[in-house]
């Protein structure tokens, strides 16, 4: 498994903009590090380049370096990065203050979606549509982490993804770049705080640099063939908002484009992240990426790969010791000037001057904070919060959920329902002493929630991923004894992560085979997919009664999912990545080109963009997802239809919950550029909001469009918004479109 592994006020969360330093501070910053750096030796500048992990393997081979203290106490070393708590950071930043010069370190470490609380895996949260929440999860896991001596989170994962195969889609926002760069900002300034050198903050990365969800088939560190069109509009926006929230560092993505692996990729590096964006963080590699140039096989030697990265706009070099070991020769031999590595060397050391280590090499050493931190009570809840909301209720069959408290007997079935850890998923941490007994079980979830009157049967029927169908008998002995049954299966959580891309996306196992059998029981079934990307289960949707997709829920997954089982939480959540029906549908997402021949209907797609053999709709379409009340949409207006540049429209509607309990409704706003001088989506999410309502209530909703929400990148890649007509589709998904219009931007 591959891990290390002031909540502030709701309202506030939001509202807040992390300013970083102000001019006078930086300029006073920016003094000291240059007072820092005429200090400094070549040596010892490049020490602050070097990034070392702690003495264990975590996410690959460790280089084995026995002389690890003795470099940072001869400067070597900028920055380590998994030294889990306080009184190992301690240890390390003692050493560092044996240096010469006294630099401290810099700890990072992959707190992707929580510290000692495990929130919902990434894809999960984004499912909640619900920014708040999202930004408050980042904020509480930095307070953790902060807290227990780290200063820093490789995250957030900013990759937006459109084809499941790939492992990796568990750790971001899914396919679409508005959600997505909404999602990433607010998890930037959740880490960051909106001070920095805060105690309470991490500094955040926004990773992978870039269009590494591409990679071809869904091959993990795949190539990635890509048109600039497509870079601009899908891949980049994420990390255009993450600069927009002032993220504090970047990372390169393993991965090539069009030949250019990302490490060394001066285009994106340079051009792009620091001279366009004017991006003045720093760089760091990916987990050994420099030295894989040499299998990319555009260097030759480690020293070439160094070469190639440094100067691509790579300032600090994760785990490969290229830069350690041969920056020093390339500067001598006048390789590389000597104000490239200040540059670099500067923007480190500004980062370590904002997080106020020079004043206090310790700040984030406190070991009494450290145990408040991880032990405060409030960050339960707020899990189990963020878990209810990323639930996403998929079928539900003549109105078989919520269940009733005081349903007689409930038969609890399958390989997951009693599980604990698996409900952490990918990348989770391990904080020595918090163990498993942090998670609560779907079984345990359910046992605190129903009436003591209520009898909770249980059989395994299976495992995850084995041929074996014993268990079965027993299984369907105990649901022929049930009023109803509860199935729990999917995915084993190191099944969707780094280096997981699968070929087969069916539920493993013989899973769905239990699913089948357990239907000749006669008894309602509803069902649990558990699991970090979309799957494709067909049986399942047919013959379920009821499905919730779980995904990985964290430490309070079981609470959350009997508070949706029982109704104390309506369904809420929206898909933010489309379920293909089969493998052969991948790569599949709903803003795709209407194309020469486009497919009307599976009735009429004889000659058109279609599979003679599949359908040409998903199994379940992006911002899907079903709750416990209806609402209706209505009212639409348009303050004009005419829109003359620099004007605005605004839309107004009117939403009524129409069902018999209070509920949230997440209204999406799609645009389609009808005629423009490329191609453009048969639909593009431009706006969105998430309203709650009691049963009969209506609210108005007003959406304001602007030229921004019309521009899209012209042949010579500028960006315009072009005259001519728009369509405008509002609607509870990305297939259900309840009301429309059309308006005209004028010349
Ligand atoms: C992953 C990164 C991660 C790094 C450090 C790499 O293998 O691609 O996302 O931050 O390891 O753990």
């Amino acid at each position: 498994m591959k891990k290390l592994g002031v909540f502030l006020a709701t309202s506030f969360l939001l509202s807040v903009i992390y300013i970083g330093p102000g001019t006078a501070q930086l300029n006073t910053i920016n003094h000291r590090v240059d007072s820092v750096l005429q200090l400094m030796t070549l040596e010892e500048k490049i020490g602050q380049l070097n990034q070392y992990n702690d003495d264990w393997e975590v996410t690959g081979p460790v280089t084995i370096d026995t002389a690890k203290a003795s470099q940072i106490r001869a400067g070597q070393v900028g920055s380590l990065l998994n030294c889990v708590g306080t009184s190992r950071t301690r240890h390390w930043q003692e050493i560092a203050m044996q240096s010469r010069l006294k630099i401290p370190l810099l700890f990072g470490q992959d707190i992707i979606h929580g510290y000692k609380t495990t929130f919902p895996i990434p894809l999960a949260e984004s499912c909640s549509w619900d920014l708040e929440a999202i930004g408050r999860a980042a904020r509480i896991s930095a307070e953790e982490a902060s807290a227990a001596g780290v200063h820093w989170t490789f995250a957030p994962m900013l990759d937006i993804a459109r084809d499941p195969r790939w492992g990796r889609v568990v750790e971001g926002a899914g396919e679409d770049p508005y959600l997505a760069s909404k999602i990433g900002y607010a998890q930037v300034i959740g880490f960051q705080g909106s001070q920095s050198g805060d105690t309470t903050s991490l500094m955040a990365c926004a990773k992978h640099f870039a269009a590494y969800g591409a990679a071809v088939g869904g091959r993990d560190y795949n190539s990635v063939d890509m048109s600039e069109r497509q870079l601009w509009e899908t891949y980049l926006p994420p990390f255009k908002a993450a600069v927009e929230a002032k993220v504090a560092t970047f990372m390169c993505a393993f991965n090539d484009i069009n030949g250019v692996p990302c490490t060394a990729n001066s285009y994106l590096l340079k051009d792009i992240l620091k001279d366009k964006w004017q991006f003045n963080g720093f760089v760091v590699s990916d987990w050994g990426s420099v030295v894989q140039l040499i299998n990319h096989g555009t260097a030759g030697s480690e020293r070439e790969a160094a070469l190639q990265a440094f100067t691509a706009g790579c300032d600090m070099d994760m785990e490969s010791r290229c830069y350690k070991n041969e920056l020093p020769q390339l500067v001598h031999d006048g390789n590389i000037p000597l104000v490239y590595i200040d540059d670099a060397v500067r923007r480190i050391l500004r980062k370590k001057f904002e997080l106020g280590l020079f004043d206090d090499p310790f700040k984030f050493c406190n070991a009494d904070r450290e145990q408040r931190a991880l032990n405060d009570p409030s960050h339960a809840a707020s899990a189990r919060e963020m878990a209810e909301k990323s639930i996403v209720l998929l079928k539900n069959q003549n109105h078989l959920l919520p269940l009733s408290k005081d349903t007689r007997t409930i038969a609890l079935i399958g390989p997951l329902i009693k599980e604990r850890m698996q409900n952490k998923g990918f990348w989770d941490v391990i904080v020595p002493g918090y163990d498993s007994a942090y998670v609560v079980s779907q079984w345990e979830g359910i046992r605190n929630k129903v009436s003591p009157g209520t009898k909770l049967l249980y059989a395994k029927g299976c495992t995850l991923d084995d041929e074996s169908r014993d268990g079965f008998k027993e299984a369907m002995k105990v649901a022929k004894k049930a009023d109803v049954v509860i199935l729990s299966i999917g995915e084993r959580r190191d099944m969707s992560g780094e280096a997981r891309s699968r070929s087969n996306l069916n539920i493993p196992g013989v899973q769905e085979e239990l699913l089948k059998t357990l239907r000749d029981a006669g008894k309602p079934v509803i069902v649990l997919i558990n699991a970090g990307r979309p799957l494709v289960f067909s049986y399942t949707v047919q013959n379920a009664d009821a499905i919730l997709y779980t995904w990985w829920l964290g430490d309070e997954a079981g609470n959350a999912i009997a508070d949706v089982l029982f109704g104390d939480y309506n369904p809420s959540a929206r898909l933010t990545m489309t379920f293909p029906r089969s493998v052969g549908q991948i790569p599949i997402f709903y803003s795709h080109l209407n194309t020469g021949h486009p497919a009307q209907s599976d009735s009429s797609r004889s000659y058109s963009s279609a599979y003679i053999d599949e359908s040409i709709y998903p199994e379940f379409e992006f911002g899907f997802g079903l709750g416990y009340t209806t609402f209706q949409y209505s009212g639409l207006t348009l303050s004009t239809k005419k829109m003359t540049d620099g004007e605005k429209i605004i839309v107004s509607m009117e939403l009524t919950n129409t069902g018999r309990c209070e509920g949230e409704e997440t209204v999406q706003l799609y645009l389609r550029d009808l005629v423009a001088s490329v191609a453009r989506p048969v639909m593009e999410l431009r706006d969105f909001q998430k309203v709650k309502l009691k049963s009969g209530e209506t609210r108005t909703l007003e959406f304001i469009i602007d030229r921004d929400k019309l521009s899209f990148y012209d042949q010579q890649l500028n960006l315009v918004a072009e005259p001519g007509m728009f369509e405008l589709m509002i609607g509870a998904s990305s297939r259900d479109i309840r009301l429309r219009d059309k308006f005209e931007l004028s010349e």
